[in-house]
């Protein structure tokens, strides 16, 4: 087996490339360094050598000194066109821009094809947690039949916060955007965008199964008041913003929501930062991995992992998916064997019942009003969400039971 010398050409040096920069820097035994990085801000002061640094992409891509990309940037869009660009030339990427992997994953998946190059990213899913080689390698052979995940650190350390600091949401989320830990526009994270993205990544490696985001529901916490942590608390439940991807008779539900869980559930006391993912399978039974969900050094040292992967030329096999496909089934076709008519148990805060009017609900078990807070708990058609699917405007907190 190879274990070949890899020159990197990293793009982005913010939180997960410095980050990187340090976990390399202490690794052992990785025949790997970083030649050249691309970045953005000419009046950025950098903590290394400028002769490290370029603002033109082209420097890297088109010189042919790196075979290795790593594409760290923030940017999805500018992100998608390195890493084509790389790929094109021939040259393998790590990657861990979930929304870029996500929103792309199609022409993606071709282009490693065609330019047999690899494209990997363990680091777009779960931060330090090791899941997608986990699913891709270790359970290849199982029958899973549901992954789940706390995967967004930024809801996770705001419901822990507002939960054992007895706080309301807007008090916690500013607190956590001064010290980092939530973006100046949160919206992706609170909203459920970035776990969706990263349950959709999941599905590919678990089940086989390639969606669009936009087919896929996503609400977050971005309408959770202490009112609902209350109501949790005193059940002896925690909130907590899942991503879920699960196996019902012979079709997949795919959404992310929060869900109540209880003291019984491994996720109960994953907390803060921290991210979790729970696979289940028919042999395998329940297995829970839990670590840093984000973090400079913690990513750092997913995306180390992949890049000396690449040493011994890895690459995903996508086995479940290429299976699906050897059965005359599109990519595009993963969409078909998603299930959207059926019955979700929820909990939903209001403040005016108008506000309910877009949701088809089969059958209300409980209702409480009161001055200050109203919810219901009722059974609600899964389809009729996408009624309330990425509107800023709309107030209603919906969580899983
Ligand atoms: N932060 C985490 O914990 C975490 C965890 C998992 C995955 N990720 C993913 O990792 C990626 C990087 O996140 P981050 O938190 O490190 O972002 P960040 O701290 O905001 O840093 C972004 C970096 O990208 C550079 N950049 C932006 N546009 C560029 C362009 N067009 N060309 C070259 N460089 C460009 C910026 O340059 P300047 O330095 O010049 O501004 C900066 O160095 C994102 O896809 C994110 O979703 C992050």
């Amino acid at each position: 087996m190879g274990n070949k010398e890899i020159t990197i050409g990293l793009f982005g040096f913010g939180c997960v490339g410095q980050g990187l920069y340090d976990v390399l820097n202490h690794s052992e035994g990785l025949k790997a360094n970083i030649q050249k990085i691309c970045v953005k801000d000419k009046n950025k002061k950098r903590k290394i050598d400028a002769s490290f640094f370029t603002y033109d992409k082209k420097e890297i891509l088109t010189q042919g000194h790196h075979n290795v990309i790593v594409e760290l940037i923030d940017n999805a869009n500018e992100a998608f066109d390195i890493v084509k660009e790389a790929m094109n030339n021939g040259v393998s990427v790590v990657s861990a821009n979930k929304k870029m992997l996500a929103e792309n994953f199609e022409e993606l998946y071709q282009l490693q094809t065609k330019n047999n190059v690899a494209l990997i990213y363990e680091g777009s899913a779960g931060g330090s947690i090791p899941i997608i080689r986990n699913l891709e390698e270790y359970y290849d052979n199982e029958l899973l039949s549901s992954v789940k995940g706390i995967l967004n650190g930024t809801c996770n350390y705001i419901l822990s916060r507002m939960e054992l600091e007895n706080k309301d949401y807007t008090a916690i989320l500013k607190d956590a955007q001064l010290n980092g830990f939530a973006e100046s526009d949160p919206w992706l994270d609170v909203a459920g965008f970035d776990t969706k993205f990263k349950i959709l990544l999941l599905t590919i490696h678990a089940f086989g199964i390639v969606l669009k985001p936009d087919d896929v529901f996503n609400t977050g916490i971005q309408n959770v008041s202490y009112d609902d942590i209350l109501y949790a608390k005193q059940r002896g439940l925690r909130i907590k913003m899942l991503g879920l991807s699960q196996k019902v008779g012979d079709k997949y539900r795919v959404y992310a929501i929060p869900h109540f869980v209880t003291r019984e559930s491994e996720l109960y006391n994953v907390l803060y930062e921290y991210n979790a993912v729970e696979v289940e399978g028919a042999f395998s039974c329940k297995q829970t991995l839990v670590g840093k969900g984000a973090g400079s050094h913690p990513t750092g040292s997913a995306v180390l992992s992949d890049i000396s992967a690449l040493t011994y030329d890895y690459k995903y096999g996508y086995k479940k998916l290429k299976k699906a496909l050897g059965n005359n089934t599109k990519i595009e076709d993963g969409i078909k064997q998603v299930e959207f008519d059926f019955s979700i148990k929820l909990y939903i805060r209001f403040q005016d019942k108008e506000q309910l009017k877009d949701l088809q609900i089969l059958n209300v078990e409980e209702e409480y009003k009161s001055a200050s807070t109203n919810y219901i708990i009722a059974n609600v058609n899964f389809n009729s969400l996408f009624n309330i699917y990425n509107k800023r405007d709309n107030k209603l907190f919906v969580c899983a039971i």
